[in-house]
């Protein structure tokens, strides 16, 4: 059983994932937060991304930049002028739909190919009305959040919350490079939230107004790739611009074919690999994934290419990440703004501003709603959900149970090992409901491994240790269960 993402929204708020913010009020459209098992997830998605992208790697480094920041930076990254949505706003009932959604539920249009005077074309040439029977206005609408800086409310002190993170690498690329000594190519990575005042938030994690994204932006002043050949015998589904001209299918091949093909560049082929891998080191099916070229219509106002990886979800192919070749379209504008110089040193070719070979940009929201798509469904046998989540990303690694309850020798020798567990890892004690029960509560929020203390523990310091997936038990000394589980969670 598939659930659609209403059915996966009541699950999460179910079992203690993700709730409406504040609901006690009502909720507010596109706001959400994390519950107790939500945050778990969320937090080990971060830091796996982070090791990955960042740790493991020699030639990128992290920043943390501020979320309201000077608004000179949103005037030069072009932001305020070109970061906008098409909307129709009705002019009786004052209802305001974003045009590409509208258009393309209600009246089949492809959405990737509007722009404002094709869609004033479309509502004109189909004398297309609001359902109240009045006329739509189109109108550009600015996605940006604003806000007030100290005590007035005047002209002079607005502001912004940002929304990507990437700005704060560019209005930071002279400090970093200067105190990290970086020689391209380098990449410099950011998690943080990011604030889109969206027309119309929908599918739940999926189109909020306040969400998380972990990005890096990768500079480079060579267009050839030094590390292509780990990922250009990746295979995957594809699906670049010119095909979707010919109103064709993704087809599935090697990154590295693609490349021949004059598809895209080495750079975004290579950032294309190392993202599809991060997600299926994680037990991400590849084939529930594919990369799709923008149309030159689509493309945001910085970039020269653009790919999304996409995912699979029940509402339909969307996009998690998005890997952008953003050229030197945002240095060279704050170097004109700041009148600072963004340069580096490059030994063939002089001080230069090096271009923006690939921007992954990463929704952390929608990858929580993959990895959890990814892992859950209804088992029919056991008559309960299953979420089998990667054991690294899941919010409990081990639960500790006494057989019995109301034997008090069972409970304090299972405390015993519990108090032995949860400093190793994060380790749930659960004494209440039948043994079948309390197995299924653990299935249902993803904890890969149940210890079982028994009569025969008693006897001879051993327990049953069940795995969610297989629900097959076996025997261990409680001396080797923190061994056991540290080597099931290396990845
Ligand atoms: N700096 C590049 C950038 O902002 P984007 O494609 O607009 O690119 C990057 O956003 C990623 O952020 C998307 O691939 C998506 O995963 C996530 N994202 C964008 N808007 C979102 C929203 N309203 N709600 C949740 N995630 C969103």
């Amino acid at each position: 059983m598939v659930l659609n993402i209403e059915e996966f929204a009541k699950f999460c708020k179910r079992k203690g994932f993700v709730f409406p913010t504040a609901e006690i009020y009502g909720g507010l459209a596109g706001f959400y937060d994390y519950g107790p098992l939500g945050v778990e997830v969320k937090n080990s998605v971060k830091q796996q991304w982070w090791k990955f992208f960042v740790n493991d790697r020699l030639d990128v480094v992290g920043i943390d930049g501020c979320i309201i920041t000077n608004p000179k930076v949103w005037h030069a990254s072009g932001h305020v002028e070109s970061f906008t949505d098409i909307m129709l706003l009705c002019n009786k009932c004052k209802n305001a739909v974003r045009a590409d959604h509208f258009l393309s539920e209600k009246y089949g249009v492809k959405p990737e190919s509007l722009n404002l005077e094709r869609v004033k074309q479309i509502i004109k040439e189909k004398n297309i009305k609001c359902s109240c029977g009045g006329e739509f206005q189109v109108q550009e609408f600015n996605l940006m959040f604003k806000t007030f800086i100290g005590p007035f409310q005047d002209e002079g002190s607005k502001s912004f919350l940002r929304p990507e993170t990437a700005q704060l690498i560019f209005a930071n690329f002279k400090n970093i490079v200067e105190t990290s000594r970086l020689k391209p190519p380098f990449g410099i990575a950011q998690i943080g939230k990011a604030f889109r005042n969206e027309i119309s938030p929908r599918n739940f994690l999926f189109r909020m107004r306040e969400f998380e994204m972990m990005e890096i932006e990768y500079f480079a002043t060579n267009l050839e790739c030094p590390f292509f050949k780990e990922v250009s015998d990746l295979e995957l589904q594809m699906l670049p611009a010119r095909l979707q001209e010919k109103q064709g299918e993704p087809v599935r091949t090697s990154l590295k074919q693609a490349v021949s093909n004059g598809w895209l560049s080495e750079w975004l082929a290579y950032w294309i690999g190392v993202s599809v891998k991060w997600f299926t080191r994680f037990g991400v099916d590849i084939n529930n994934l594919r990369a799709r070229q923008h149309l030159s219509e689509e493309k945001a106002h910085y970039a020269t290419d653009t790919w999304d990886i996409e995912y699979k979800f029940p509402f339909g192919w969307k996009e998690v990440v998005g890997i952008a070749d953003r050229g030197v379209f945002d240095l060279s504008r704050h170097e004109k703004f700041s009148s600072k110089k963004l340069r580096v040193f490059d030994q063939a070719k002089g001080s230069l501003i090096p271009r923006v070979v690939a921007e992954p940009s990463f929704g952390l929201d929608r990858a929580f709603l993959v990895f959890m798509f990814e892992a859950l469904s209804f088992d029919k046998d056991r008559n309960n959900f299953v979420l089998k989540i990667h054991p690294v990303l899941a919010p409990f690694k081990v639960a500790v149970f006494p057989l019995l309850s109301n034997k008090e020798e069972l409970v304090e020798k299972a405390l015993t090992v519990y108090n032995g567990l949860k400093h190793e890892f994060p380790t749930f004690f659960d004494a209440s409901g039948s043994i079948g029960r309390r197995y299924a509560r653990q299935d249902e929020i993803g904890t890969p491994f149940c210890v079982t203390i028994d009569f025969q523990t008693l006897q001879d310091d051993t327990v049953t240790i069940r795995d969610r997936d297989t629900t097959k038990q076996e025997r261990l000394a409680i001396q080797e269960l923190a061994s056991y589980i540290h080597k099931k969670l290396r990845l």
